[in-house]
């Protein structure tokens, strides 16, 4: 215990971030360590998952003490061990799992497996005190897109999700073909800010009549057939217009979903989580309409969408307060459905 509230270690080592956290009763964080790979994944274009899991390797204890020492805390101080165990790359999650089993084994402190797109959930309960279940949630991250239904802290219904790329991998893969770098979404979140969202029309992809679920594989390659086209007509590409035009076909259908899903099933609050939740314009496009159709609307703050481990430890309080704990079986699942 600190401050006489329940501690919780938590570690998230899922894609590119070595991620540690020391968090109190769920919502009181006092330590947030992210040490991220970016620069080293950035001359690849994209994460390298042999390279990822070395680093995590390298990485782990050192973010681990880091998040003690931040928060003035010792392992004794700590009352039990969170850790994601899936969705997410094999050989980076096995390293956060093995860290985490091997720090329960030595204390005899409890361990709590998390599922990442909870921790994304949750982020939001950290900052906004007054947020409780039910509500709508939008995840939008690098290797997910789905609309939940939120009952309970520990109670979700998948409602859609893609059927292709994950937005943020469409984001990633059209800042590549315009050439503007990796990560791909706040590059083509600041550039857009300088383009016409109307100048290329771009499909909106609705799928079928009620349908929750998304598709962004067309547009990526919409993306692609106009560039090239432009190109051998002899025509300079305003990168800035492309980016603009792209995002705003994407956040259309993004927007219109989860705020339909919100209104369809009288929810009153609709939550955004993961790394594309902190793009600036589909921020404000929620807003509008979350506004026009009387719905109030969380997001985390920037640091709490992208990766971190304090999200971790927020999900895992909750679990735990459930009476879920996990034992030292407990395995890596990289396709682990919600
Ligand atoms: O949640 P996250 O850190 O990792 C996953 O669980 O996937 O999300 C990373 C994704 C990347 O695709 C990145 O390009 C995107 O989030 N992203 C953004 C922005 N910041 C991060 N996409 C659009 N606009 C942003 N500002
Ligand atoms: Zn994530």
């Amino acid at each position: 215990m600190i401050q006489g509230k329940f501690a919780i270690l938590a570690i998230e080592s899922s894609c590119d971030e070595t991620a540690a956290a020391v968090v109190l009763d769920g919502r009181q964080v006092l330590s947030n360590i992210i040490s991220s790979q970016i620069e080293i994944h950035k001359l690849y274009g994209g994460v390298v998952p042999e390279i990822a899991s070395r680093h995590h390797l390298d990485n782990i204890n050192h973010v681990v003490q880091q998040a003690l020492d931040e928060a003035k805390a010792s392992m004794d101080d700590i009352d039990a061990i969170a850790v994601t165990y899936g969705p997410g790359l094999v050989g980076a999650l096995l390293i956060g799992l093995a860290t985490a089993k091997a720090y329960a084994l030595a204390t005899g402190k409890p361990l709590i497996g998390v599922h990442h797109i909870q921790g994304h959930i949750s982020a939001n309960y950290i900052e906004h005190a007054e947020l409780e279940p039910p509500f709508m949630a939008l995840v939008v991250s690098g290797g997910h897109t789905n609309i939940v239904e939120v009952t309970g802290y520990n109670q979700c219904h998948v409602l859609g999700g893609t059927r292709d790329d994950a937005a943020g991998e469409a984001y990633d893969k059209v800042a590549r073909v315009l050439g503007l770098g990796y990560p791909g979404g706040p590059l083509i979140d600041k550039i857009a800010k300088d383009g016409d969202p109307q100048a290329v029309e771009f499909k909106r992809v609705f799928l079928e009549k009620d349908s929750l679920d998304f598709s962004f594989s067309g547009i990526k390659t919409g993306v692609l057939n106009y560039v090239n086209s432009q190109k051998q007509a002899g025509h300079e590409i305003n990168t800035a217009d492309v980016a603009a035009s792209f995002q705003q076909a994407v956040l259309d259908v993004i927007v219109a979903k989860t705020v339909g899903a919100a209104v369809k099933m009288k929810k009153d609050k609709v939550v955004m989580a993961g790394g594309v939740s902190a793009n600036s314009k589909l921020r404000e496009m929620m807003e509008t309409e979350c506004r026009k159709h009387g719905l109030k609307l969380y997001h985390p703050s920037p640091i709490l969408c992208t990766d971190n481990a304090a999200m971790i430890g927020c999900a895992a309080y909750y679990k735990y307060m459930s009476g879920e704990v996990n034992d030292l079986t407990l395995d890596a699942i990289p396709n682990l459905p919600l």
